[in-house]
């Protein structure tokens, strides 16, 4: 199958591209390599999907529809996995107008594509930010989520309700994911397993939020990969279908008017900030300097995943546990990044 991957330069897009490529499609990789953080480490991974047979990279910002067309028909997707995003919860306070140029102009180019030049399926990544301070836990996908506290969460669930408009108007069969917190190796620097274990190498203080008092969902990157892949063959119905498809899944979130799913990829298992700390310090071997601080602008308490729509489509639970992919991290943190790439 040929695939279209936006953000393939990023932590999840390299992991979706690479294991796309190793069951044997073709990718074409698009990224516009943006200054967020290092850029030698998005070149990075770029590389290692250009050793891999399949793999096409572009470099091109998605919000140049121009360019992006051209592409797009050449290479006739099958499928799009929309990746590309501004992310990041607290840079939203600092540099607002990124967001509204990726995650908003940006998707706009992904859907007036998938519009004119029709594919099976259409997958959007969306963020468990969404849910914002809700307090109603395991965060299921049929509650509204209408309070983001950040420009971010406003606009991923934004783009959620675009998705949601062209699929209903163009019959675009589509996906939203909504990921919580993940991580693992080639992950973030902006991230804080990524600074949490830099600053401990180099004996630097971490910077722990709230006290420490924050859960977070955290899903390792197999996890969320395998749920990626096995999604993209459950292609949500078209309208008229609906009705019946929807009776023989529990809670699904299938839109009454569109060929419209969105299905949480989380862990469904929340870890304490402070246990997670723990788990990094017993894989690193060495303790952390904590410097206590409170809550940031922005920032959210828990989130935790109700994962039962994405295991009652895909059959498939996300069950890693913190400690190993933790262990998994440091690894490559040691071995690649800290070696210079
Ligand atoms: N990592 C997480 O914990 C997490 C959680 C929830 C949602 N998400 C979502 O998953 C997706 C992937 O996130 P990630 O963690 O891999 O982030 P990432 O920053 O590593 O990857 C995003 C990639 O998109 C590229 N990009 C940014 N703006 C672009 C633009 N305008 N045009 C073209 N390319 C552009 C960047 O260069 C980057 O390589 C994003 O949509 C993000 O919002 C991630």
């Amino acid at each position: 199958m040929r695939f279209l991957v936006t953000g393939t330069a990023g932590f999840i897009g390299f992991h979706v591209a690479r294991e796309l490529l190793k069951l044997g499609h073709t990718v074409t990789g698009i990224d516009g390599m943006t200054p967020y953080y290092d850029v030698r480490l998005k070149h990075r991974r770029h590389q290692a999907l250009a050793q891999m047979p399949g793999f096409e990279p572009h470099e091109l910002l998605i919000e140049d529809y121009g360019s992006l067309e051209t592409i797009w028909r050449n290479v006739a997707p099958d499928m799009v996995i929309h990746l590309a995003a501004q992310a990041g919860v607290r840079y939203s306070v600092e540099s607002p107008a990124s967001y509204i140029d990726a995650n908003l102009r940006g998707t706009f180019s992904i859907l007036e594509l998938a519009r004119h030049f029709p594919i099976k399926h259409l997958l959007l990544a969306s963020t468990s930010s969404a849910y914002g301070m809700d307090e109603d836990v395991p965060f299921n996908e049929n509650a509204g989520a209408n309070h983001p506290c950040t420009l971010y969460a406003a606009t991923k669930k934004s783009a959620e309700l675009m998705g949601h408009s062209y699929s209903h108007l163009f019959g675009i069969p589509t996906t939203a994911f909504r990921f919580f917190t993940v991580y693992g190796p080639w992950g973030r620097p902006d991230m804080a397993l990524f600074k949490f274990v830099a600053n401990i190498l180099n004996d630097v203080p971490i910077d722990v939020y709230n006290h420490g008092n924050m859960r977070r969902d955290f899903t390792y990157i197999d996890d969320l990969v395998e749920g990626i892949i096995r999604l993209t063959a459950i292609i949500p119905p078209l309208a008229g279908n609906a009705r019946l498809q929807s009776a023989s899944v529990e809670n699904d979130s299938l839109s009454p008017n569109a060929a419209y799913r969105l299905v949480n990829v989380g862990n469904s298992a929340p870890v304490s900030l402070l246990e997670f700390i723990d788990e990094i310090e017993r894989a690193l071997g060495r303790k952390a300097q904590r410097n206590y601080l409170d809550m940031q602008p922005g920032d959210v308490p828990q989130t935790y995943a109700d994962t039962r729509l994405l295991k009652a489509l895909t059959g498939f639970q996300p069950s890693t546990p913190v400690a190993q992919g933790v262990r998994h991290f440091v690894d490559w943190y040691r071995e690649l990044y800290r070696a210079g790439l």
